[in-house]
């Protein structure tokens, strides 16, 4: 182990790459960069965060599969745990302790065994049937979507369709009116502002402001369903244990439906958001996949590997660890770099090529590996099918209004928001 601290370290690791995945543009288009670092500089030192960025397939395998020398609890070690946005972070929690719930580690911020348990009991939540039930739902509710976007021949995307699918969805399970989406919206934005961007005291202010709205509304829920159970997903959670195990505490339940949205919402819009970009791009695929619907989820693996939704997240060393050759120090925040393994060329066949008859689609990390792989992974699945067969089967052609003359996406160390979506299209 060295003397020198992680942020010295690593900006003693040699690295030809001079150009940075902090660089807005860069995250608006990682390809190139991600091509260049698979080739030149596979662990990749961001000295002022304290950590590095893991690009290669096999190596973001291996860290995702090894908790044990990769930890998902007290992320940001090193330089993460100093400056002015952690400060925030911590004045943050102080009013979330005063006048609601502060958060506490569960599930994806735990490593196993702890993990385990709460993952057993998310697993109960989200299991294949309750899915299947949903089905139908989200087939209706995609449909109902596309009939009011369909009037003008014009719509944004985003707005019209790949917000509010997953937005109704999830505002449904948790029990507020499915018209309401565009608040839980405004929860979901909150919940994530901190880990996005620097924030301003008075955004601090409203933003806190916001997650506490949110806190008490899914406190109210929790304690109607404890009382009386119905089948939706809030209550399903609160009777999440086995009958030797202990109920959820409130800060547990806090906590843990605070991934659901944050987890489950933007991502799932992105996810589609991309895969409708891409039918855009790709004429001929639309034509394919138009008249070959069973080539749908063949499409959706592929708009995963090719675009994911979620480009990186974050590990912790808990001691020294090497991967290609690079030594990373203990207590390194590691950024995962799920899109970056999705295009390598080592793993994929001429990775940059968007191909959805590839023989290996379904070996794309998007949805992550090991035992933090994404519970939502078949709900998400099923939005995105629902989605791009009601809209694959009542157009005969979509393109985009307009070329884009500016970045596509909000800027974002982690996941890919897309700004806008101006698609036209003719009815089928
Ligand atoms: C296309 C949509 C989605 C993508 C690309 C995605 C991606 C991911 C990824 C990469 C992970 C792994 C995190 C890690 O390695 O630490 C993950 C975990 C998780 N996802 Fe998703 N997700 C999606 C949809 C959803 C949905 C719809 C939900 C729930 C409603 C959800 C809830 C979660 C939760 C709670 C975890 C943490 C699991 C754990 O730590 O055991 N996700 N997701």
């Amino acid at each position: 182990m060295s003397d020198l601290s992680v942020e010295d370290q690593l900006a003693a690791m040699e690295c030809p790459v001079d150009h940075s995945i902090l660089d807005p543009a860069i995250q608006d288009a990682p390809w190139d960069f991600y091509a260049e670092l698979h080739e030149k500089c596979p662990v990749f030192p961001i000295p002022q965060m304290g950590a590095v960025m893991v690009t290669k397939y096999e190596d973001v395998r291996f860290v995702l599969t090894n908790p044990e020398l990769f930890s998902s609890g007290g992320r940001g070690g090193g330089g993460a745990k100093k400056g002015i946005q952690v400060e925030k972070a911590q004045r943050y929690q102080a009013i979330l302790r005063e006048k609601g719930w502060g958060h506490v580690e569960t599930l994806q911020r735990t490593d196993p065994p702890i993990h385990t348990d709460y993952r057993r009991r998310l697993n109960r939540v989200f299991t294949p049937r309750r899915v299947k039930v949903m089905a139908e739902h989200i087939d209706a509710l995609a449909a109902e979507l596309f009939d009011a976007a369909k009037a003008n021949g014009e719509c944004d995307f985003v707005d019209a369709f790949a917000l509010p699918l997953p937005g109704m969805i999830i505002a449904e399970q948790l029990g507020l009116d499915r018209s309401d989406y565009r608040r839980f919206k405004s929860w979901a934005d909150s919940m994530l502002a901190l880990s996005m961007r620097p924030l301003s005291d008075e955004e601090l202010l409203e933003t806190v402001e916001t997650e506490l709205e949110a806190q008490h509304h899914l406190a109210a829920e929790f304690e109607k369903r404890r009382e009386e159970p119905t089948d939706d997903l809030i209550s399903a959670l609160v009777h999440s244990h086995g009958d030797d195990e202990e109920p959820l505490t409130m800060h547990e339940l806090q906590n843990l439906m605070h991934q659901l949205v944050t987890g489950g919402f933007e991502t799932t819009t992105n996810a589609l958001n991309h895969g409708m970009w891409l039918l855009t791009r790709y004429p001929e695929v639309q034509d394919e996949v138009r008249a070959d619907p069973a080539l749908i989820p063949a499409f959706i693996e592929e708009v995963l590997r090719y675009e994911g939704p979620v480009q990186g997240l974050g590990r912790r060393t808990t001691q020294d660890v090497e991967l290609s050759g690079v030594t990373i120090p203990k207590d390194t925040m590691v950024i995962v770099r799920y899109g970056a393994a999705n295009r390598d060329d080592e793993a994929f066949e001429n990775a940059d090529e968007f191909n959805i008859h590839r023989p290996d689609v379904h070996q794309h990390v998007a949805f992550g590996l090991g035992p933090h792989f994404c519970v939502g992974a078949a709900l998400a699945r099923q939005e995105l099918v629902s989605g791009f067969t009601a809209w694959l089967e009542g157009t005969s052609r979509i393109e985009l209004t307009r070329p884009f003359d500016g970045p596509v996406h909000e800027p974002s160390l982690l996941l890919m928001p897309v700004k806008e979506l101006p698609i036209t299209f003719e009815l089928a």
